[in-house]
């Protein structure tokens, strides 16, 4: 079913109740910049555009970078209310044409597609080495997997407390792709200056870049 050029996947449990927390994160505002995460572009920028799946789209800063890039990008995110923000941003924009915004839980998604870029930029989960095998599972040969999340150093400078459940390093994150399909590019702690409050703070992230053998 399409409703605002959001497509929503009736099998993938759109009730679940992270759903609900997170529709109400983004009905209370705009909850990010808008600007494409800086992993992303540092670890992207340089792929020959194809088809991209970004996970935890959220509203959309990261699969309109990609589209403005060549790749044909499929956003997914469980929230539909970040999914409507984002693509009528897009489409005030006059943006987004090669994007499809898709409703669905990462979780329980099934599909035969497979995409040469699958990024998930600050996906939450506490079973994150399961997320990130199934991720991996959706590459296509040749294609490669990026996976960026806040890592637990941010909790030794007093950030992160909140979600600390769902904090990782680039190794944990690897070990869903330690066998001989894959090649591990980029397996990294990258730190950063970001605005956290009102405070201007030195953040960090785990970053896993991994290439799929073709
Ligand atoms: C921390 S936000 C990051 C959003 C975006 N990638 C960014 O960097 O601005 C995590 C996103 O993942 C989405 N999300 C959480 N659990 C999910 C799931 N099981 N399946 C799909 N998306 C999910 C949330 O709705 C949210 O938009």
């Amino acid at each position: 079913m399409t409703d605002d050029h959001v497509t929503r996947e009736h099998a993938t449990g759109a009730d679940v109740p992270e759903q609900a927390s997170w529709d109400a994160r983004y009905a209370r505002a705009t909850v990010w910049s808008g600007a494409v995460n800086p992993q992303l572009e540092a670890e992207a920028a340089a792929l020959p555009p194809g088809r991209a799946l970004d996970v935890g789209c959220g509203e959309g800063a990261d699969a309109l970078w990609l589209a403005d890039r060549g790749w044909a990008v499929t956003a997914l995110d469980l929230s539909g209310v970040a999914l409507e923000r984002a693509a009528r941003h897009a489409s005030d924009a006059g943006r987004g044409d090669g994007v499809v915004w898709r409703q669905g839980d990462v979780r329980s998604l099934v599909t035969d597609e497979r995409w040469d870029l699958v990024s998930a930029q600050y996906f939450h989960a506490v079973d994150v080495v399961d997320v990130v095998r199934r991720l991996a599972g959706w590459v296509a040969p040749g294609g490669t997997l990026l996976v960026v999340g806040h890592h637990p150093a941010d909790l030794a400078v007093g950030l992160r407390q909140r979600i600390a459940d769902v904090l990782f390093t680039a190794e944990q994150v690897a070990t869903a792709v330690d066998d001989d399909g894959w090649t591990v590019e980029v397996r990294a702690a990258r730190e950063r200056p970001a605005r956290v409050g009102d405070a201007d703070v030195t953040v960090t992230d785990a970053v896993l870049r991994a290439r799929r053998h073709g």
